[in-house]
């Protein structure tokens, strides 16, 4: 049973479901702290974390397969509310004394779900609504103590409960936006079965994370990397407000920024935090490392190297600092889990400083997706051009000026990339466009302009729709907006002579050039 004087927390128990992590946020979007484990996760663990709900995600399995992933028999007798959804309800009817029959009346896509009972997890919801299903088994006999809360055409079971015990089953999945109320029947479930009352918000999450910063740093120094974008931001302002001087950020310019960003960056923070911060302008050294390169990963393995180096240095003559801040996010955390992708590049951050570096870690964000990450930029007063700021490579410029990488090359390319984003804004698209980037690469083209030759660069301009960064499109730029980025990149940036805008997804190919 859980001690309800602990924070609120639900756990998505994950069996293979492409929607896990869809389920863990939209838990959140209930103001409802929530974490995905792993399906085996010993049962003492999941105890022991004091959760007020747990979750059994969908799964590709068949409860009858053999190795079908299944959760500790004993979560059951734990007294937690649980809420199985489509595998994860199957595996609790079959967990249960239920049974369940293989692929005789496969659904996939819409259905209409006929609510049988308004109480519970339809309290307030219509009769009749529209849910997204995609299964092939179903439960074809209930456990003892559960009964039918909707049906479909195809589904008798397509949503369950046992109300005594809390325990409750929709085949349907409600995480998804084709369930158009399917947010709502995750609220009954958090603040009815689970009693919960949504406490998670914005501005608990920057409170909490200070007093966990100040009771982990005590009296020490913290160090952190600081690159522009918002997460490493966020960082330093939450170890800011919690331990104030004891911070010291440390910006390391690499010389593969964009046009002003190092000056922006500092004036940023001056302005608005007062952070001790010290400034490495370390271009020279950085461009010393890739004359001659011309291959991907080696220019990022590079990069990466110096960057450590630079880093260690830089940390040695500052003095003693025991702690490093970095601002590592869940989806990190979940993407270098076990089950992660092939790797493809290897991405290179203050994340990939070594341990020998002796640092223990702060990483106040390592709980939140990037949206969190970003409302509590927001509560942390950390201006817009930050928080919304599209990501951006730690290499940088370096792996969009394909070939060798040489100051002139970058000095064309940051022209191009200045233009670009200045229209995107101006087109009112740039919160819209999940990243938007301009490639320069290393062939020549003949074109002609006032009646004279030119033999000139071309500049690829790419922009992408994206939300989970491992996939993406690209983005439906306005035909009149795109005439105008090649107008003015043509006429304004004198080594250019075309312009291309990329039509590719990814996959096949992914959001940066290199
Ligand atoms: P790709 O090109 O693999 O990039 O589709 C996915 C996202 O990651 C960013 N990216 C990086 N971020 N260090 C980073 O911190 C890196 O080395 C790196 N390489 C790519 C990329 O801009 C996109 O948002």
């Amino acid at each position: 049973m859980t001690d309800r004087t602990n924070p609120e927390l639900v756990i998505v128990l994950d069996f293979g479901a492409q929607y896990a992590q869809l389920i863990a946020r939209k838990v959140r979007q209930c103001n409802v702290y929530c974490e995905l484990l792993p399906h085996d996760t010993p049962l003492d663990e999941l105890a022991k974390r004091q959760p007020w709900g747990v979750i059994l995600s969908g799964g590709p399995d068949s409860v009858y397969a053999p190795g079908a992933p299944v959760p500790p028999r004993e979560l059951f007798e734990l007294g937690i509310p649980i809420l199985g959804i489509c595998y994860g309800m199957q595996l609790m009817c079959h967990l249960l004394g239920g049974s369940v029959t293989r692929g005789i009346k496969r659904e996939y896509g819409k259905a209409d779900l006929e609510v049988l009972s308004d109480a519970d997890l339809f309290r307030g919801l219509p009769q009749t609504m529209t849910c997204w299903m995609s299964h092939g088994d179903s439960v074809a006999t209930l456990p003892d103590g559960f009964h039918a809360l909707g049906k479909t055409a195809n589904t008798a079971h397509a949503a369950v409960a046992d109300t005594d015990r809390r325990f409750y089953g929709v085949q349907f999945h409600p995480e998804v936006t084709h369930t158009p109320r399917g947010l709502e029947v995750l609220r009954n479930f958090l603040y009815g079965a689970c009693e919960c009352s949504g406490s998670w918000t914005v501005a608990s999450i920057v409170d909490s994370a200070v007093a966990a910063i100040r009771q982990q740093v005590g009296e020490s120094r913290v160090l952190c990397g600081l690159s522009g974008g918002v997460d490493s931001a966020a960082t330093a302002a939450l170890v800011h407000r919690a331990v104030g001087e004891q911070l010291v950020c440390l910006f390391v310019d690499h010389g593969f920024l964009r046009e002003g960003e190092p000056e922006e960056v500092q004036r940023t923070f001056a302005a608005h935090f007062g952070v001790n911060l010290v400034t490495i302008d370390a271009s020279e050294r950085f461009l010393a490392r890739l004359v001659g390169i011309t291959d991907p990963e080696q220019k990022r393995l590079r990069i990466g190297e110096e960057f450590i180096r630079v880093f260690e240095e830089e940390a040695g003559r500052l003095g003693d600092f025991p702690f490093l801040a970095q601002g590592t996010l869940y989806s990190d955390v979940v993407e270098s889990g076990p089950h992660n992708a092939a790797q493809i590049k290897r991405h290179h951050n203050v994340g990939g400083l070594p341990e020998r570096m002796n640092f223990s870690l702060v990483e106040p964000l390592r709980g939140l997706f990037k949206d969190e990450a970003r409302a509590v930029a927001g509560e942390l007063g950390i201006p817009d051009e930050i928080t919304w700021r599209h990501p951006f490579p730690g290499p940088g410029l370096a792996v969009r000026v394909i070939g060798e990488v040489t100051r002139e090359k970058l000095d064309i390319l940051r022209q191009a990339d200045t233009i670009m984003l200045e229209e995107i804004k101006r087109a009112g698209l740039y919160r819209e466009i999940f990243q938007a980037l301009t490639v320069l690469p290393d062939v020549r083209s003949v074109g002609v302009m006032g009646d004279e030759r030119t033999y000139g660069y071309p500049i690829v301009v790419r922009c992408v729709t994206s939300e989970d960064v491992m996939t993406a499109d690209w983005a439906r730029l306005p035909h009149d907006l795109l005439e105008c980025l090649s107008t003015r990149i043509v006429n304004e940036v004198p080594a250019v002579n075309r312009v291309l805008y990329d039509l590719t997804s990814k996959p096949p190919g992914t959001i940066e050039w290199e």
